[in-house]
C-alpha cells in the first residue's frame, strides 16, 4: 500500500541544474545567466520558497561548473546540493538525489514522501501555479501529477501523447523521437512533476536509456507509471494545464531575452496596478525584490536593481540607476546613480549625482550635479550643490558644502574620517585633509586646505588654512 503524506511538509523539491547549456554558447553555466539581474536559478528557488518549499527541503543537482553553481545557490539559503558528475540525462540527474533525500527523511520523518522535480532553466513559473499542482496531487493522489501546456508551435519540447478514445495520458515523447503525426500535437511537457517517492525511486532504478540518444530521460517516467498502473491507484498520471508563458524553458539566449521581457512586464504590471506611475514601461527595469509605495513616479530610462525601496510621491528618473537603494517619501532622483545608499524623506539629488555604498542623506538634503558621496552621513537640510566629493565623513545639519569641496580621505594606506559640525560653511574648493574635524558654525574660505581641526565658530582660510584675525571674522 502506498501510504503518503498529504500536506506540503511531505514535499521535497529537486531542481535540475547540472547541464552545460550548450545552446547558450557561453562559458557561464546556463542557470547562472541573469534574468532581471538575478541568476535564472534564483527565480526558481524564490518560486519554491513562495510555495512554502524552503531551502532545507530543496536539493539542487549540480554538475557542469558545479562549484560556481553551488556558490550561487548558497547565496539564497541553506540549499542542499548533490553532484551529477556525468550528465547522462534528466532521469539520471534525479537518481542522484535519492540518497540525499533519504537522509533528509531520516532527519525529518515524512519529508520527501512527495518529490517535486523541476528544471533550473524554467524561471517564469508562478508560485500560485505550483500550489495548484500540490492541491491537485493531494486531492487525486496519483503516482505523478504534472503540468502540460498548449502551444501553436511547441517545437523543441516533449509532446504529450493521449489515448485517442479516452483522452487519458499515455506518455511523453521527446522532439527527436516524434513521428510525423505526433509532431502535430500541440500539448507539450513543461518539465514539472510531483512524484510519489515510494513509486519513483524503484521505478527510476529500472529506467532504460533512450535508444537514440543514450540518455536517461525523466520524461519516460509518466509513461512508465501508466504501464505499471497499480491496483490502489485509479489515475496513475494526473495532468494539469498551465499557461505556456509561465513554463518557457530557456535553452538559448533568444529564449533568455523572451523570458526576461515576460518577467519584466509582469513586474511592471504589478506596480502599475498598485498605484505607481511608470511613465514609459518600455524603458523601465524593476527587479523582483524592489518595493514601491503608491504615488511614486518612475520616469523613463530608469533601472531599479537589487532590493530597492521607493517611498510615496518620490520621483525617480529619468535616466537613473539605483541598486539596493532606500529612498524615502517626496524625494527626487534625477539622472543619478544610487548604490547601496539611503535617502530620508524630501531629499533631492541630481542631475548626475553619484551616491555610493554607505551614503546616508538625512531629510531635506539637496545635492546637485557631480556630487559623490561614499560611506558618509549628510545631516538634515545640508546642501552640496556642485561638483564635490565626500568620503568617510559625518556632516552635520544645515551645512553648506561649496562647489569643488573634497574630502582627502585616503592617505595612500588608510581611509580617514572627516567630521563637519552643524551649520558649517565650506567655501568653494575647500580640501579637507582627513582625519580632520571642523567645529560647528565654522567657515572655510575659498581654496582653503584644512590640515588641522577647526575650532567651532571660527573662520579659516589659506594653504594650509589658518584662523583669520578677529576683525576679519564674520559678525
Ligand atoms: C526537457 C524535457 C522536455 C521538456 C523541456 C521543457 C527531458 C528529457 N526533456 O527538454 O520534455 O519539454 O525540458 O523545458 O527531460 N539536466 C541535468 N542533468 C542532465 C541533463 C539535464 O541536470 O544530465 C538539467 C539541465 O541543466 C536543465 C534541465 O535538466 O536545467 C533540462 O535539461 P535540457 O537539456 O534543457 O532539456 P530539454 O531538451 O529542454
Ligand atoms: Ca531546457
Amino acid at each position: 500500500m502506498l501510504e503518503q503524506g498529504s500536506d506540503l511538509t511531505s514535499v521535497a523539491a529537486v531542481v535540475l541544474a547540472a547541464g552545460k547549456g550548450t545552446r547558450m554558447r557561453s562559458r557561464l553555466p546556463k542557470v547562472l545567466h541573469p534574468l532581471l539581474g538575478e541568476p535564472m536559478i534564483s527565480h526558481v528557488l524564490r518560486t519554491l520558497r513562495q510555495a512554502h518549499i524552503p531551502a532545507e527541503r530543496t536539493l539542487v543537482v549540480v554538475g557542469h561548473e558545479a562549484e560556481q553553481v553551488r556558490a550561487a545557490v548558497a547565496r539564497y539559503g541553506p540549499y542542499l546540493t548533490v553532484e551529477q558528475t556525468e550528465q547522462l540525462g534528466t532521469g539520471h540527474a534525479v537518481r542522484q538525489a535519492e540518497a540525499a533525500l533519504a537522509q533528509m527523511a531520516l532527519a525529518n520523518p515524512g519529508a520527501a514522501e512527495q518529490v517535486l522535480v523541476l528544471y533550473g532553466d524554467g524561471p517564469l513559473l508562478r508560485s500560485e501555479s505550483l500550489q495548484n499542482l500540490f492541491a491537485s496531487h493531494f486531492t487525486n493522489r496519483p503516482l505523478v501529477t504534472m503540468f502540460t501546456a498548449q502551444a501553436a508551435d511547441p517545437t523543441g519540447y516533449g509532446r504529450i501523447i493521449r489515448d485517442a478514445a479516452t483522452g487519458d495520458f499515455q506518455a511523453i515523447v521527446e522532439e527527436t523521437d516524434l513521428t510525423a503525426e505526433q509532431k502535430q500535437i500541440k500539448e507539450w511537457n513543461p518539465g514539472i512533476y510531483l512524484f510519489r517517492a515510494k513509486w519513483l525511486w524503484p521505478a527510476l532504478a529500472r529506467l532504460q536509456p533512450n535508444p537514440r540518444k543514450g540518455e536517461y530521460y525523466l520524461t519516460d517516467m509518466p509513461g512508465f507509471a501508466v504501464e505499471t498502473r497499480q491496483e490502489a491507484v485509479s489515475t496513475p498520471v494526473q495532468t494539469l494545464l498551465v499557461n505556456g508563458e509561465e513554463v518557457l524553458g530557456i535553452n538559448d539566449r533568444l529564449q533568455l531575452a523572451e523570458a526576461d521581457s515576460v518577467l519584466r512586464r509582469r513586474i511592471l504590471e504589478k506596480w502599475l496596478l498598485s498605484g505607481v506611475t511608470i511613465t514609459d514601461p518600455a524603458s523601465t527595469y524593476i527587479s523582483v525584490e524592489t518595493e514601491l509605495e503608491p504615488d511614486c513616479v518612475i520616469e523613463p530610462n530608469t533601472h531599479l536593481r537589487g532590493v530597492c525601496r521607493i517611498g510615496r510621491d518620490s520621483i525617480i528618473g529619468p535616466n537613473s540607476i539605483l541598486t539596493d537603494a532606500q529612498i524615502g517619501a517626496n524625494c527626487k532622483v534625477l539622472a543619478s546613480m544610487v548604490e547601496y545608499a539611503t535617502l530620508e524623506d524630501a531629499v533631492e539629488i541630481g542631475p548626475f549625482a553619484h551616491l555610493r555604498r554607505g551614503a546616508y542623506l538625512e531629510q531635506g538634503v539637496h545635492m546637485g550635479n557631480f556630487g559623490e558621496v561614499v560611506r558618509s552621513r549628510i545631516g538634515a537640510g545640508s546642501k552640496q550643490g556642485h561638483f564635490s566629493y565626500i568620503g568617510d565623513a559625518t556632516v552635520g545639519p544645515n551645512v553648506n558644502i561649496g562647489a569643488g569641496t573634497i574630502t582627502a580621505n585616503f592617505d595612500g594606506a588608510n581611509k580617514n574620517k572627516t567630521v563637519i559640525g552643524a551649520n558649517v560653511k565650506l567655501g568653494s574648493d575647500t580640501v579637507l585633509v582627513a582625519p580632520v574635524t571642523v567645529g560647528e558654525n565654522a567657515v572655510t574660505g575659498a581654496g582653503s586646505v584644512i590640515t588641522r581641526d577647526v575650532e567651532p565658530g571660527t573662520t579659516v582660510a589659506g594653504v594650509p588654512a589658518k584662523p583669520l584675525p578677529k576683525k576679519a571674522q564674520p559678525i
